[in-house]
């Protein structure tokens, strides 16, 4: 019904009555191991059934004509297939322009142009990487019109490519990983450092996960997101004066606190801290699933949330506020921030028949400290991204 609707929108707003073909890239949640992918750790995500639809036709011509729903004041936005190079006034379409360039650099011959519909339902600035929805999107929608095939894994790396070269933001394989590889009900626990995967099934009994948005955008996290990295890297770079290790995800809990000291700054200290324990934490949370030990999966979410706002800092008082006032109601296994952080959403393991409750008992203690409502959604987890078959 609602592809009904977008693809009736297609024709009318780019005046073309072609049929469309329609695609679909989901967002994601990551369930634990923040901040460990560009440490060449482990993180356990998965894909959510809010995502980025693709409607589109090919051309004739070396035309692409961009339009988004979710940017309607930005109108159509026309580019040539001879120039996809960065442009500011582009705005939101750099990222499917710089998807298309860094595939046709990738080898991927792209033989005219097109015409695309994009509607996101992934909320905003919510930190469930609708960017990498949108290049995941497009990624699948021109392999499937250009009848390329693309490994997915190498699509994955093109996605990422695209925000460390072309968008500049120094993000890891995480959010186009899980959004690329995503499989209904499981969630990928991902070595980035190999890329080698497992799915595990998310079987969470009668406890269901809750998208908890603080409704804070998540301002300054690009700057602040490269800040840590260098953090990270700084304090690499210490530790390997000793040790022969090509990232921190390489350290054991023991080998870190033998090593610890050769890190000079206390703040770097921290952050190497924070994406060793959570390295360990992330393996052991796959081993707690499987075994059915949702108490102990549980505590490891706490954990991690604590080691984020303490030792990574990277939380703030909105989700501070949220994942204390979720600890503190009765049926909930565990709770965090999830994604980049400051600001964005937070997840809460919440028991099925609590659920009314947890909403509005943790919304009435948000807005008395913070001032504004949370927004509450129970995540489903689907497929990756993928062309809908009308
Ligand atoms: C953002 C980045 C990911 C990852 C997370 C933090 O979502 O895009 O690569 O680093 O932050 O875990």
């Amino acid at each position: 019904m609602m592809i009904a609707s977008l693809t009736n929108e297609f024709q009318t707003i780019l005046d073309n009555t072609l049929k469309p073909r329609v695609f679909f890239a989901p967002g994601r949640i990551n369930l634990i191991g923040e901040h460990t992918d560009y440490n060449g750790g482990y993180v356990f995500p998965a894909s959510i059934s809010f995502g980025t639809y693709a409607i589109a036709t090919k051309r004739t011509d070396k035309k692409i004509r961009f339009y988004s729903k979710n940017f309607e004041e930005s109108g159509v936005i026309e580019v040539s297939l001879d120039d996809l190079s960065y442009n500011k006034s582009h705005d939101w379409a750099n990222y499917p322009k710089g998807m298309l360039k860094t595939m046709i650099e990738d080898g991927h011959e792209i033989t005219s142009g097109f015409d695309v519909l994009y509607y996101g339902n992934i909320p905003n600035g919510a930190g469930l990487s609708s960017s990498a929805s949108i290049e995941l999107a497009t990624g699948v929608m021109v392999e499937q019109l250009f009848d390329l095939s693309i490994d997915r894994i190498r699509m994955v790396q093109l996605g990422q490519q695209v925000e460390n070269n072309y968008i500049g933001v120094n993000s890891g394989i995480m959010d186009q990983f899980a959004i690329g590889m995503g499989k209904k009900d499981h969630a990928i626990l991902l070595d980035c450092n190999t890329l080698d995967y497992t799915y595990a099934p998310i079987a969470l009994d009668d406890y269901v996960i809750m998208i908890m948005n603080t409704n804070k955008r998540r301002e300054l996290a690009d700057s602040k997101y490269n800040e840590r990295r260098s953090e990270c890297e700084r304090a690499l770079k210490d530790i390997q004066s000793t040790l022969d290790i090509h990232s921190l995800g390489e350290l054991t809990i023991e080998a870190f606190e033998a090593n610890k000291h050769l890190i000079h700054n206390a703040t770097d200290r921290k952050r190497a801290k924070h994406a060793v324990y959570e390295n360990e934490r992330t393996k052991q949370a796959l081993k707690k699933l499987e075994s059915g030990d949702l108490q102990a999966f549980g505590k490891l979410v706490d954990q991690s949330h604590l080691s984020l706002q303490h030792d990574y800092e990277v939380t703030g008082l909105e989700l501070d506020t949220i994942v204390e006032a979720a600890w503190e109601q009765p049926g909930v296994l565990g709770a965090r921030m999830t994604g980049a952080g400051f600001g964005g959403c937070a997840i809460a393991l919440v028991k099925s028949d609590e659920i009314d409750q947890f909403k509005t008992n943790v919304n009435a203690h948000y807005k008395k400290v913070v001032g504004y409502d949370a927004t509450f959604y129970v995540a489903t987890i689907g497929d990756g991204a993928k062309e809908i078959k009308l």
